[in-house]
């Protein structure tokens, strides 16, 4: 079983992507830390709780992440793409006191050294908070077993600018420090995650198996994200589950995923280009090995994904 922590910024995708894991018996989601992203880090942290909430899983520790990125500047939300609260339709019903005061890391380095080498990191927002973790306590952090990364855009185009994804350009300095030094790292970028598409078809059925709170709501958040794909890429078949496919990377789901190994920087410095990942795809490069040198899932088979999320997601244990 995997032991993820997962780092998040939880909108729509995210909010998929934490249903998949409490509903996978692979996976015991130890806690997660969610900060700023496409909305701001209170309504980000009222969302986990609400998800748990309705999962009934009020036990996972819920770690609040960062506001703003390393440059210090105000974050730039995009309120249009998950919804003013960050989950669609939905404005969860969860008083300030839950989420309000919620504070450190101290729980987040507590858990990983209780469960050395064992811990999955998964990461489907902005990188701000991780990068955090690593300069708080690099000491800690070297006890994470595998760090995952959604995120960039390899010779492909951006979804924030022409060129960058949206977490990489969201924080990008914090996207290259992950990227250079974050240990047995794989990014899942818009290479894969664009081809991870859940269709209203897909989605309908599920919504026919729903008998929980929590698979109630996938229908409703996931026809609103159809909506804003709609107005952003006309005719596109159906959502793309970019975090849901960064998570699943975790756990070697047979023909899911081709993998190339290549360092990976990240542009950071102010330009046109922010956000920009980059490696070496030129002919004849090969795989790298060792320090720096990261895996990079390049594509995704849809058939093999949009099969397995079904039956997690119709599946009736909610945690
Ligand atoms: O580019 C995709 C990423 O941006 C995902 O993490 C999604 O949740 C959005 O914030
Ligand atoms: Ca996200």
């Amino acid at each position: 079983m995997k032991k993820v922590i997962l780092f998040a910024d939880t909108g729509i995708d995210d909010a998929i992507a934490i249903m998949y894991a409490l509903k996978n018996p692979e996976i015991d989601l130890l806690a997660v830390v969610s900060g700023y992203g496409n909305v701001d880090r209170e309504k980000t942290l009222r969302n986990v709780e609400y998800l748990f909430e309705l999962a009934g899983r009020t036990d996972i520790p819920v770690i609040a992440g960062a506001t703003r990125p390393l440059d210090g500047d105000d974050p730039v939300f995009f309120p249009n793409i998950h919804g003013a609260e960050g989950l669609g339709p939905i404005s969860p019903p969860i008083p300030e006191e839950r989420y309000a005061n919620r504070t450190n890391f101290s729980k987040l380095f507590r858990l990983i050294k209780k469960n050395r080498q064992e811990v999955t990191i998964v990461n489907v927002g902005r990188c701000t908070s991780l990068a955090i973790a690593h300069y708080l306590s690099p000491e800690v952090m070297r006890e994470v077993r595998e760090t995952f990364v959604m995120g960039g855009a390899f010779l492909v185009p951006g979804n924030a600018t022409e060129v960058a994804e949206a977490n990489f350009f969201g924080d990008s300095i914090a996207a290259n420090y992950i990227a250079q030094n974050a240990r047995h790292l794989t990014i899942v970028p818009l290479n894969a995650t664009r081809d991870a598409l859940l269709t209203p078809a897909d989605v309908n059925f599920i919504d026919s198996r729903a008998d929980t709170p929590l698979e109630e709501i996938i229908k409703p958040i996931l026809d609103f994200y159809y909506e804003v794909y709609q107005e952003l890429e006309p005719g596109i078949e159906g959502t793309p589950q970019h975090d849901l496919a960064g998570l699943m990377a975790t756990l070697n789901i047979p023909g899911l995923f081709k993998f190339v190994r290549r360092e990976v920087r990240v542009q950071h410095e102010d330009s046109y280009a922010d956000g920009l990942s980059i490696a070496d795809f030129r002919p004849g490069t090969t795989n790298c090995f060792g320090m720096g040198c990261v895996r990079i899932a390049i594509d995704l088979d849809r058939d093999v994904f949009v099969a397995n999320v079904v039956d997690i997601l119709t599946n009736n244990v909610d945690g």
